[in-house]
């Protein structure tokens, strides 16, 4: 099999490594990760250093992996730091093998699907997207990079999601919607109206309560809390 690693070693990691380990496609040589000590471990994996080591790691020949970070702007900047040190590092795709997709979808590089996901016909998944557990999303819809669905979401038909925009928990989107990019939709929400790019918007109906910053956190508690884990 053939050797990647596994760029976060929290939460979101665990769920990762065992659709890897589920499909059998790769096999995992170690984790990547920023913040935890060089030598621990996560399930029966290594944590070999943070993204600087990446370069000794693609030296032996192994050069693709997947980035398993939760949030959506830490996952970028990931992996535009990864594309400076190894620029020929590859990006695998992860779908769990209880996925129902439609033949005529395109699911792009570096994007996790994860356990009873159903993707239905002409959708469009952009790269280093995140369909996690539970999530229906409708025929010919698009979600752009870099942009997440949290658990139990439903996208209805025709509905744009754009980059980098996180839709959290059982929220649910209406037919022929367009969201904008940067944008959070808090746990719960019914989407029914067009989203503008940098809102945070919750209720239901779903309703814009401010702006948003670029990169602003939303998962780990509150929006600017900054400190704590945000994989
Ligand atoms: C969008 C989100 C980050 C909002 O967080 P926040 O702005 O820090 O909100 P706070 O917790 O400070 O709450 C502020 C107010 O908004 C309300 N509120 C927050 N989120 C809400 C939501 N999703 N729906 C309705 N009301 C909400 C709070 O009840 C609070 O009201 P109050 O002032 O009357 O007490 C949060 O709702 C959310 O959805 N987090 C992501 C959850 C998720 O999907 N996790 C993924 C796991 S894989």
């Amino acid at each position: 099999m053939e050797k990647i690693i596994v760029i976060g070693a929290s939460g979101h990691a665990k769920v990762i490594i065992e659709t890897i380990e589920l499909v059998g496609k790769y096999q995992i040589y170690g984790l990547i990760d920023s913040y935890k000590e060089k030598g621990g471990q996560l399930f029966d994996y290594n944590i070999l250093g943070t993204e600087e080591d990446i370069r000794n790691i693609a030296a032996k020949g192994i050069t693709k992996g997947i980035i398993a970070i939760g949030d959506n702007w830490n996952r970028y900047l990931m992996y535009m730091r990864i594309k400076e040190i190894v620029p020929d590092f590859d990006f695998i795709t992860v779908v769990h093998p209880s996925v129902v997709i439609s033949a005529k979808t395109s699911i792009g590089d570096g994007t996790v699907i994860l356990a009873s996901v159903t993707i239905n016909a002409d959708a469009e998944i952009g790269d280093f997207c995140i369909l996690n557990t539970g999530v229906n999303f409708g025929h010919d819809s698009t979600i752009k990079n870099f942009s997440s669905l949290a658990p139990g979401v439903t996208i209805g038909g025709n509905v744009l999601i754009e980059e980098c925009t996180a839709i959290s928990l059982g929220t649910n989107v209406i037919q022929n919607i367009t969201i904008g990019k940067h944008t959070i939709i808090g746990a719960g929400s019914l989407v029914v109206n067009d989203i503008d790019d940098f809102k945070l918007v919750y209720g239901v109906p779903a309703k814009v309560i401010r702006e948003v910053t670029k990169g602003e956190r939303y998962l780990s508690g509150g929006l600017r809390d900054s400190n704590k884990d945000q994989n």
